[in-house]
């Protein structure tokens, strides 16, 4: 009699499997969606007034989140771990795509596509170089020409007063927008969620939720450059 694999063995072949990789690249997508709802949701109290001490809603936030090293350093480590597994799931399943077609079409015209989900392998490197020019802008200051600590509101205002860094951000917000868009439906599918009876609602839901994101977080740099948050 063999013996039962173990549950590493067993998660290792499951990873191994197409089926694996996208299964990784859902849960770790999951994580990801539910962080940029959560940090959009927090940084709409930019719009919020000052508390009756006088501190904004949006500073108090922040030195809340800096001060719980438990919240903050769980949470970075969770997003860290996610954004990695799910750009090696995604160079993972474009070599699998790769290989099964290695000579490209002559000619193509995309018939069941959608312009989103051509565009998801570009669209994720740039969210990504995004990322990290915003974290070098808004977290560690070294790419943001008035940075201090823990002023978070101070620096958001700062940063979006430069035209060009709010369009850079505007333009980046609209990718992430077409990712998202593409990324919850994959995910609906690669979860088993979808069904051909709800698709056109888990669609709509997944449009509704790119659209929520873009225009929430476009309207911040927008409401600094109009001279509507000083
Ligand atoms: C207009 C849109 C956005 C604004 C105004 C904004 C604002 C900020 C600010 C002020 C911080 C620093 C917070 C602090 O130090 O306490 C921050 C950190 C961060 N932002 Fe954004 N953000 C935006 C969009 C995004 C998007 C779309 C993503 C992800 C794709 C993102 C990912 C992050 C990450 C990972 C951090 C670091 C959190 C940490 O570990 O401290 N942000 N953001």
């Amino acid at each position: 009699m063999t013996s039962p694999a173990s549950p590493i063995a067993r998660t290792l072949r499951f990873y191994e499997a197409p089926i694996g990789k996208k299964a990784v690249m859902a849960l770790s997508g999951l994580v990801l969606v539910a962080f940029v709802l959560g940090h959009m949701l927090g940084n709409l109290q930019l719009y919020l007034p000052p508390g009756p001490d006088g501190k904004h809603a949006l500073d108090a936030y922040a030195e809340a989140l800096q001060h719980n090293a438990p919240l903050l350093w769980g949470a970075r480590a969770v997003l860290t771990l996610s954004v990695l597994a799910h750009i090696l799931s995604a160079l993972q399943l474009a070599q699998l795509k790769i290989a099964a077609r290695p000579i490209p079409y002559v000619r193509h015209t995309p018939i069941a596509s959608t312009y989103a989900s051509r565009t998801m392998y570009w669209s994720g490197p740039i969210v990504l170089a995004f990322l990290i020019y915003h974290l070098l802008h808004f977290t560690t200051g070294q790419a943001h020409p008035n940075f201090q600590p823990l002023q978070v509101r101070a620096n958001v205002i700062n940063g979006f007063s430069v035209w060009y860094v709010s369009l850079f951000y505007i333009a980046a917000m609209a990718m992430l927008s077409t990712h998202l868009y593409h990324g919850v439906w994959s995910m609906f599918q690669s979860l088993g969620l979808a069904h051909p009876a709800y698709t056109p609602k888990l669609k709509l839901g997944a449009k509704a939720f790119a659209v929520l994101i873009a225009a929430g977080n476009i309207s911040m740099p927008l409401a600094v450059l109009t001279g509507l948050v000083k």
